[in-house]
């Protein structure tokens, strides 16, 4: 998926295949943008104010955080767009693009869509109770491996425990904690957010969550570069001490983004304002929508500064 060739390294990029916010519309950037300057208050407005876009696709959240930004905080704003792919021919020059995340970071980490592209060792109950690693072929066949241990029987044990019970799976969310925890760590002040398909230990997927996407529909996830593999996040064990956890929804209201349509009256008054304002609050429907992407998890993880208003 990552090596040369593979599907993240294509020219279309993530966008050619499936819609995360980012795409879905220009309201979430702004959205993110509100969260920036929140940052930027809580932060006591500093001379440079870093924005990093994790796992960055093609840089597309970050252009539009930076557009979004009133003209004072733009000014201070530095942009980060990190990223295993190359950087995409025409992307702002003003925004610094990295394969790993900046030092020092003074600002907002935010990480749409990037934890469930983090690879994890799925575990499987065999017919004796025992919660085994699944082994995978090129073509996507799969078997039994040896039963999980160590570190990773002891996160099952902790995050995700596997009743005895043949066919149970779970998705090892070990390295996802660990990635999470070291984007954090390059936070010198701020905040850094993941947003993401996410469950808790209260209502973890009996069979989990693996899959794959190709070209906007959902497929088998064969480990053959040609398709995104993707598992949906345990967001509750990656969270690090002071952290709080809100749904896309909840988040996005807080950052005023609300899916009221406008009034009618607005449409004989000012026709084309009305059907802006209709087209708005679609889009503002569809990034806070129940069972899809207002359903996703936002982990607010502050560092150095007292938790911001949301
Ligand atoms: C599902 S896409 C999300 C893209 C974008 N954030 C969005 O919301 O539209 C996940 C992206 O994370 C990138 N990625 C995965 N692991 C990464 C890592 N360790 N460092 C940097 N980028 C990574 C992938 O190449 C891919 O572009």
């Amino acid at each position: 998926m990552y090596g040369p060739g593979g599907f993240y390294r294509r020219l279309e990029g993530p966008a050619g295949h499936f819609r995360t916010s980012v795409h879905a519309s220009p309201l979430f950037a702004g959205a993110v943008a509100r969260l920036l300057c929140r940052v930027d208050e809580a932060l006591g407005r500093p001379g440079t104010l870093d924005f990093v876009d994790m796992g960055a696709g093609r840089g597309e959240l970050v252009t539009g955080v930076l557009a979004a930004l009133p003209a004072e905080v733009a000014a201070r704003a530095r942009g980060y767009a990190v990223e295993l792919a190359d950087r995409p021919a025409g992307l702002d020059d003003r925004i610094t693009w990295l394969s790993e995340p900046p030092e020092n970071v003074t600002g907002l980490l935010f990480a749409n869509e990037w934890l469930d592209n983090v690879p994890v060792e799925v575990a499987e109950v065999d017919a004796e109770g025992v919660a085994r690693l699944v082994l995978v072929r090129e073509d996507g066949t799969e078997r039994l491996g040896k039963p999980a241990g160590g570190a990773e029987a002891q996160w099952l044990a902790r995050w995700w425990p596997l009743p005895a019970e043949e066919g149970l799976r779970a998705e090892i969310g070990l390295p996802r904690d660990t990635a999470w925890a070291s984007a954090v760590s390059r936070l010198e002040r701020g905040m850094a957010v993941a947003v993401d398909y996410a469950h808790t230990a209260d209502a973890r997927p009996p069979f989990g969550t693996l899959t794959g996407f190709r070209e906007g529909r959902e497929t088998a996830p064969v480990p053959d570069g040609s398709c995104d593999i993707t598992a949906h996040v345990a967001l509750d064990a990656c969270a690090l001490p002071g952290a709080r956890r809100l749904t896309q929804r909840e988040a996005l209201r807080a950052l005023g983004i609300t899916a009221a349509r406008p009034p009618l009256a607005l449409a004989s008054t000012d026709p084309s304002a009305y059907v802006r304002a209709l087209a708005r609050a679609g889009e503002a429907a569809e990034l806070t929508a129940p069972g899809g992407l207002g359903d996703f998890g936002w982990l607010l993880q502050p560092a150095g500064i007292a938790d911001v208003p949301l």
